[in-house]
C-alpha cells in the first residue's frame, strides 16, 4: 500500500517528436509567421502589441486532425494557458476559500496563510512553502479526499515526495483530532510507516498544518507568497526525470501537445 504513488520506474527520454512535426508543417504554411513568442513578449513589455490572431484547429475529431490544423490548435492553447493564467487560476481556488465558515477559528484561507507562514518560518524549502500554501485549496469540494485536489493540481511541477505528502496529509491530520473525533479506526497514517515519504508527512503536519488554527498567529501576505507559487509553476512538466511513476512518465510523453510559451 505504501509504495503505490511512486514507485519509481527508469527513465525514457520525453519525447516531444508529434508536436515539433506539427509546428515544422506550420512553418511551412506561415502560420508561425505570425510569431506567437515575439507577440506575447510586447505586451508583457508594456508596448503597445497587436494582438496575435485566435488561432482555431479546423477538426471535428482529433482522428481527422492534420498537423498544420493540430498545431494552430496548440499554438492557441499554449497562447492561452500561460503561467500567469495558470497562477491566476490557482490563486482564484485559494481565494475562494476565504470568509466560508467551516467551524474553525479560522477560515481555509487563513488556514493555509498560516500553514505556509509557519512553513517559511521554519525554513522550509520553497516548494514545501507553496505546498503548504495550497495544501486545503480542495477542502470544501473533495472533503473526503481534498489533498488529492491540489496534489493532481501542482503534480508536474512538484517533487513526488511533496505529491505524496498532499495526497496523504488528511490522514496524517487524523492522528491529532482522533481522539476529539472519537474515530474508531484509530493512527491510520501507520499504514503508511514504512513509506519513504512518511516523515516528510509526518512533520508537515506536525509543524505546519496541525497548529495553523490560531487566530493569534502573525501571518504573512498572500502576496508574499505569490512569486513563490509563480516560480514552482514556471517548472518544466515532469522534471523530476528520475522518479516518473508510470502514469507520470506516460504523460510527460504526450506533454508536447500542451505546449506553453512560459
Ligand atoms: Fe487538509
Ligand atoms: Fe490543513
Amino acid at each position: 500500500m505504501a509504495k503505490a504513488a511512486t514507485a519509481p520506474k527508469p527513465m525514457k527520454v520525453m519525447k516531444q517528436k508529434a508536436p515539433m512535426k506539427a509546428m515544422k508543417a506550420m512553418k511551412a504554411t506561415k502560420v508561425m509567421k505570425k510569431a506567437p513568442m515575439k507577440a506575447m513578449k510586447k505586451v508583457t513589455s508594456g508596448r503597445k502589441a497587436k494582438a496575435p490572431e485566435v488561432l482555431t484547429g479546423n477538426f471535428k475529431s482529433l482522428k481527422e486532425a492534420t498537423p498544420v490544423e493540430f498545431a494552430k490548435a496548440m499554438t492557441q492553447f499554449g497562447r492561452t494557458v500561460t503561467v500567469p493564467f495558470k497562477l491566476q487560476r490557482l490563486i482564484g481556488l485559494l481565494k475562494s476559500t476565504k470568509g466560508i465558515k467551516i467551524g474553525n477559528t479560522l477560515d481555509l484561507y487563513d488556514h493555509c496563510i498560516q500553514s505556509a507562514t509557519r512553513a517559511l518560518r521554519d525554513g522550509a524549502d520553497e516548494e514545501t512553502v507553496v505546498v503548504a500554501l495550497l495544501h486545503d485549496i480542495g477542502e470544501l469540494d473533495a472533503p473526503n479526499n481534498h489533498g488529492e485536489v491540489p496534489a493532481s493540481l501542482l503534480r508536474p511541477y512538484i517533487s513526488p515526495k511533496n505529491y505524496w505528502v498532499l495526497q496523504h496529509h488528511e490522514i496524517f491530520q487524523a492522528f491529532y483530532f482522533q481522539d476529539a473525533a472519537g474515530l474508531e479506526v484509530r493512527d491510520t497514517r501507520e499504514r503508511f510507516r514504512d513509506h519513504k515519504y512518511f516523515k516528510a508527512c509526518e512533520d508537515f503536519c506536525e509543524k505546519y498544518d496541525q497548529p495553523a488554527f490560531d487566530p493569534d498567529y502573525k501571518n504573512l501576505p498572500l502576496e508574499h507568497f505569490i512569486p513563490m507559487v509563480e516560480r514552482v509553476l514556471s517548472k518544466k512538466a515532469y522534471w523530476f526525470k528520475d522518479e516518473l511513476d508510470e502514469i507520470s512518465q506516460a504523460k510527460a510523453d504526450v506533454a508536447g501537445g500542451y505546449p506553453s510559451y512560459d
